[in-house]
């Protein structure tokens, strides 16, 4: 019987049709799908602090209000995934506390500090462009409840990314202190956005079983090359460089060639120990602290529903 569910499963992933909750999956295929989609969800829930920085001091009132949908959104997209975390039998207050006693990981990518302005234009370019490169694949993960969040989210991150780009086109046309602005965030924020994708193959532990299982649709370097791909004739459009003397056009691969982010940063933030990390979990842990009330009062009402009922 076992072997039976265990080729009927096979037989769906290989058709690229899709697994639902209540189809047999194998244990491991059911937590690595919690592990990728928990800590999807807890960026987008920590991605909205780098943003939130900025919200108050935005320089209008269309710059604020753009923010304060995009911040939204993230909140929106973190709770898709927490729901399609809970079709696996996931509860999402264990996996909040997961995420605030560090046992669960969030994107490096939300532990470097929001300087100036311009970050908001090159976290909507640069960060959220890679995200849509991770993302836009995942459409066709092999369980239906992730795929299905994730065509949602991906249209409202293209959003996202265009406005970015068009702040710093903004920016650009602006003062040399305003496009000097812009050309500094961009060097700050290119290395984190090559980590976002994940180590290199050779070292990412999940990459060939979820690939096996198609969770994931390609690898951390095949969407890191399609990243830089990208980026290069955009950041030529607008007029800004990347920090890498090694990036430069391979005609012979027709592919960009590219430097190596610096991994031994990169492992220390995954372990905790970048720049914002502690706040960015102080905060998460306020605001659960804070939101204590709230669950106890639904909870409350949900059970006196439930008496009235029964009577
Ligand atoms: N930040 C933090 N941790 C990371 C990152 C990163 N950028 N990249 C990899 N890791 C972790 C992995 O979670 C894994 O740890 P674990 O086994 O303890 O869980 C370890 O490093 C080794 O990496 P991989 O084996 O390559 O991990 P995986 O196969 O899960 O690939 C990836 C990582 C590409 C991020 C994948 O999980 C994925 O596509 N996730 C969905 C997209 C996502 O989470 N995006 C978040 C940022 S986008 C946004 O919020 C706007």
């Amino acid at each position: 019987m076992a072997d039976e569910l265990d080729l009927a499963f096979e037989r769906t992933v290989r058709s690229e049709a899709r697994i639902e909750p209540r189809d047999w999956m194998p244990d491991g295929y059911r937590n690595t799908l919690i592990r990728q989609i928990a800590q999807h969800a807890h960026s987008e829930i920590i991605g909205m602090q780098p943003e939130g920085n900025w919200i108050s001091r935005a320089p209008s009132l269309r710059r604020k209000a753009i923010l304060l949908a995009k911040v939204q959104d993230e909140a929106g997209h973190g709770l898709y995934l927490y729901s399609a975390t809970e079709t696996l039998g996931a509860d999402r207050t264990d996996l909040t506390v997961k995420l605030i006693e560090g046992r669960q990981k969030y994107s490096s990518i939300f532990n470097y500090p929001t300087l100036t302005f311009a970050d908001m234009g090159v976290i909507g370019w640069l960060v959220d462009g890679a995200a849509i490169c991770n993302q836009v694949p995942l459409c066709r993960t092999s369980y239906g409840p992730y795929a299905r969040a994730m065509i949602r989210i991906c249209k409202e991150e293209s959003f996202h990314q265009r406005q970015g780009y068009e702040l710093l086109m903004t920016m650009m046309s602006g003062t040399q202190a305003q496009r000097d602005m812009v050309q500094d965030a961009v060097n700050r924020w290119w290395w984190p956005s090559l980590m976002m994708f994940g180590p290199p193959d050779a070292e990412s532990s999940n990459t060939e079983q979820s690939m096996a299982w198609r969770i994931k649709r390609n690898t951390n370097d095949e969407l890191r090359q399609k990243f830089v791909d990208m980026s290069v004739p955009q950041a030529a459009h607008l007029g800004v460089t990347f920090p890498d003397p090694e990036l430069r056009w391979n005609e012979e691969r027709g592919h960009h060639d590219f430097g190596q982010p610096d991994w031994d940063e990169f492992w220390q933030v995954v372990k905790g120990n970048g720049v914002c990390n502690a706040q960015r979990i102080a905060h998460r842990r306020k605001a659960h602290e804070d939101g204590a009330w709230v669950r106890e009062a639904a909870e409350a009402h949900a059970a006196r529903q439930v008496s009235k009922e029964a009577k």
